[in-house]
Parts: C-alpha cells; structure tokens; sequence
C-alpha cells in the first residue's frame, strides 16, 4: 500500500478496508487525463511564481517519462496505489524526488478527480459522436438509394399508408441527429475547469489560464461545485440512455423486418449467428443484443442519479460510484454504434417484399376513397364503399390494384380504368408532397439538407 497520507495515523488501514476504498482497478483509465491535468497544473503554478521555472521543467519531464513508460508497458499501474492520482504523484517522487513533492501545491484529489472525469467524459462525447456521424452516414446512403422503394408506413404496428424506405430511415436520422445536437450541449455546458482546491486556495492561483492550457472555456465560478458536481455525468447518462432508446426501436423493426413473416431484410451473415440445434436459423443476435444493452445503460443513469441524491456538499466518497458505470455506458454505447452500423450498411433490403406488404394491407385504400371524392362522392359515402372493397379483396386474399374494374363498377359505377393508376403505389406515395412526407421531390430535399449537414458537422 502506497498511501499519499498517514502523517495522522497510528495504525495501518485494515487490507479489507484498503481494497473497498481503493479505486485504481477502474480509475487507472485516467492516467493520460491526470497527467494532462498535472502539466497544466504546474505550468500554472511556475508561471505564477508558486514552482521555479526548474521544478516545472523536473516535473514535467517526469510526468512525460511516466506517461511514456505506461504506454510502453514498462510501468504497470498496480493495486498497490490507492488511486491513480496517488500513482502518478508517488511514481514522480521516485523518479524525481524533492520536487516531485511540490505537485500536488494548491489543489486536492477532489478538484483533480473532477477534472479527469471532465477531461475523460469530454473525450468520450467526441468518440460517440464520431460513432453517430458513421451510423448517420450509413443511414443518409440508405435514404439515397431507396426514395423510390415503397413499403407499409404503420401505426399500432397495423399497416396504414404506404411511405419509402428513404423515409421510414429518415426517421431515425433525425433521432440520431438530436442525439449529436444533445450531447454537443452537455460538452459546451461541462466545458469549465474545476482545478483549483476544495474551498479555494491561498496560494495565487491563475486558474484562468490552467483553464485556457486545457481546453476549457472558463474556469469554474464555485469552489464547492466544481468538486461535487456530476450533473454532466447525469447528462451524459442520459443522452446515452436516450440513443440506446433510438438504437433499441431500431432493433426492434430490424428484429421484425428479419423475421420469416416480413422478410423485408436480410442481415448479412457477417452480422447474424446459427442456432447449435436448428440447421436452418440464421437469428438477429446483434439487433438483439444492442435492444438488451439499452437496460444496462438505463441503469447507469438510475444509479447516478440515486448515488448523488443525499450527498451534502462538498465532495463525498459516495461520487467514486461515478466512474465504473460511466465507463461501462461509455464502451457499451460507443460499441454498439459501432455494431448496428455496420449491421444495418451491410444490410439487404428485399424491395419486391415490401412493396408487396404496403399492398396486401391496403395501405392505399385512403386514396380509393379520395379517387371517388374527387369524382364528386362525399367523404363518407366513398368511406363506406372502399370498406365493402376491401372486405371483398380480404375475402378473395388479392389486393386493392387485383380487384377487376367489373367488380369494383359493381360497388360503385364511378370507378374507372384510372383508379389502378390512382391507388398504384408511385401515386400513393408521389402525391405525398408536404416537407415531411415521403414523396421523392420532397424527400430530395431532404436528403440534400442531411448531406449538407454532414458536411458542415
Ligand atoms: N478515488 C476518488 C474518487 O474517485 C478520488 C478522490 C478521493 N478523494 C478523497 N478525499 N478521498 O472520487
């Protein structure tokens, strides 16, 4: 045990005790953070006169050795160290003796596990975003390629108009681009410095420009938040949470749409798996599993959320709760852009099959009745007559486009040859022409506004 206090103590911490408090297992993930913040801790301090210009060329030459032996696997982090903060501070003493002492002047553990979780959740939102713009990416190709393919658009999971794949991905571009727009908030809001010690320091601190050499906007306006804030941990749960949500109703379909009764995809066998008893499954288990992860991250931000909630001011122990869960939503959200955008661009969508479904469930039979309005039928009347049309292809197991025109001159002699041309498909979705709606000028337009918006962000 290589402990950075005990100057009060008589008697050695219990090992039970060592090993319930210590954190290095998981906080050794920061060690590039923690060396970060050191160097513009003491480049800081040297600048205000705190350091000589020496100490803080010594220190920083040692904190770079360490880094760079970390890396190289030279140095192992161990469980002897309580945290890595105390790692990197003892290793810098040995290395560089008296003046590695002078590190940890005017700051405490506090602020500076505050910044590395900062500096450490800030790089995090870049790489998931990086993951969001692929999968927006792979979703903007789709949409190019399929503004013509038509399919069922459905409420109640009951076929209701027809619409095209273009639109029905669309839909999820627009999720995950809210998810990009939210998490581009919390790293503009988190973006302050908490360097700087637990209720200020006597020491004359220029916390501005530590802020500045790290990339903050500002530093901190208030001692005791700056230890004891985790809102943009809780944030950042909760944008995670969200885009798990988007993930999982995307599974879900893809799940749906993959099934023998849709087959309105394949998954490529690159990103399926077999069953060890059924020779003929080939099952979903990435669409699957992304859907199931979406509990886990849930749980991280019940968990922050509940772990923060009795904590007086200032820091608390109880805030160590932070990080495993963070970390484990972090690689899990992160993984799973990553998998579901290369399940969905390796994809084969089976057109013919879900141009066929919007048909069989008389997605068209909206503009059947609007066809007989425009030929002077009231609404209701020509409600009523595509409703006995419809019972009669049910009963004859066609759709609307199969029904010979005598029949449906039998129901109603205002039906001419055109109606086949009014309830095709193309029609149904052409017509369709408000921003928003699936028809192809429209979601042209759209889809030059996301390439635009992919060039820019
Ligand atoms: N391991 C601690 C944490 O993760 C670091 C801060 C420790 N501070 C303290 N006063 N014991 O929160």
């Amino acid at each position: 045990m290589a402990q950075l206090w005990g100057g009060r103590f008589t008697k050695e911490t219990d090992k039970l005790v060592y090993n319930f408090n210590a954190s290095i297992s998981f906080d050794q993930k920061f060690y590039k953070q923690d060396i970060r913040g050191s160097k513009a801790h003491v480049a800081m301090l040297a600048k205000q006169g705190i350091l000589t210009e020496e100490e803080k060329d010594q220190i920083t030459e040692g904190l770079d050795g360490i880094l760079k032996d970390v890396e190289e696997g030279k140095l192992e982090i161990t469980s002897e160290y309580e945290d890595i903060h105390s790692f990197v501070e003892s290793n810098l003493i040995d290395r560089i003796g008296d003046a590695g002492k002078k590190l940890h002047t005017g700051r405490s553990r506090n602020d500076q596990v505050a910044l590395d979780m900062k500096l450490y959740v800030r790089d995090e939102i870049d790489g998931t975003d990086k993951e969001l713009k692929d999968l927006l990416l792979a979703l903007q190709k789709i949409m190019e390629e399929n503004v013509h393919t038509y399919m069922p658009g459905f409420t109640h999971l009951q076929k209701a108009q027809p619409v095209t794949l273009a639109h029905h991905v669309g839909a999820y571009f627009e999720m995950f681009r809210r998810d990009r727009d939210r998490l581009f908030d919390i790293r503009k809001r988190m973006n302050t410095c908490p360097l700087g010690a637990v209720a200020g320091t006597t020491y004359p601190l220029d916390r501005a420009y530590t802020a500045e050499l790290l990339g903050f906007d500002a530093p901190t306006r208030n001692s005791m938040d700056s230890v004891s804030d985790r809102d943009y941990v809780i944030e950042l749960l909760s944008a995670f949470s969200t885009i798990m949500m988007h993930l999982s109703r995307f599974s879900e379909e893809i799940i749906l749409w993959n099934s023998n009764e849709y087959r309105f995809v394949e998954i490529d066998d690159a990103y399926s798996t077999g069953s060890s008893i059924m020779p003929q499954k080939k099952n979903p288990d990435i669409a699957e599993l992304v859907r199931g992860k979406t509990g886990r991250v849930y749980g991280a931000l019940t968990s922050i959320l509940t772990t923060m909630k009795g904590i007086p001011l200032a820091y608390n122990k109880d805030m160590q709760e932070d990080k495993e869960l963070t970390f484990d939503a972090i690689d899990t959200v992160k993984g799973c852009i990553a998998l579901f955008t290369g399940m969905v661009s390796t994809m084969q969508f089976n057109k013919a099959n879900m141009e066929a479904s919007a048909k069989r469930g008389f997605t068209n039979a909206t503009d059947a009745a609007d066809y007989l309005v425009n030929h002077g039928v009231p609404f209701r009347d020509a409600h009523g007559i595509v409703g006995r049309l419809v019972l009669l292809c049910l009963d004859k197991g066609i759709s609307l486009d199969e029904l010979p025109l005598s029949e449906y001159k039998e129901i109603s002699p205002v039906f001419e040859e055109d109606i086949y041309e009014a309830i095709s498909m193309k029609t149904c979705v052409e017509k369709r022409v408000t921003l928003g709606a699936p028809g192809p000028d429209v979601m042209e337009q759209v889809i030059a506004q996301n390439k635009e918006y992919l060039e820019k962000n």
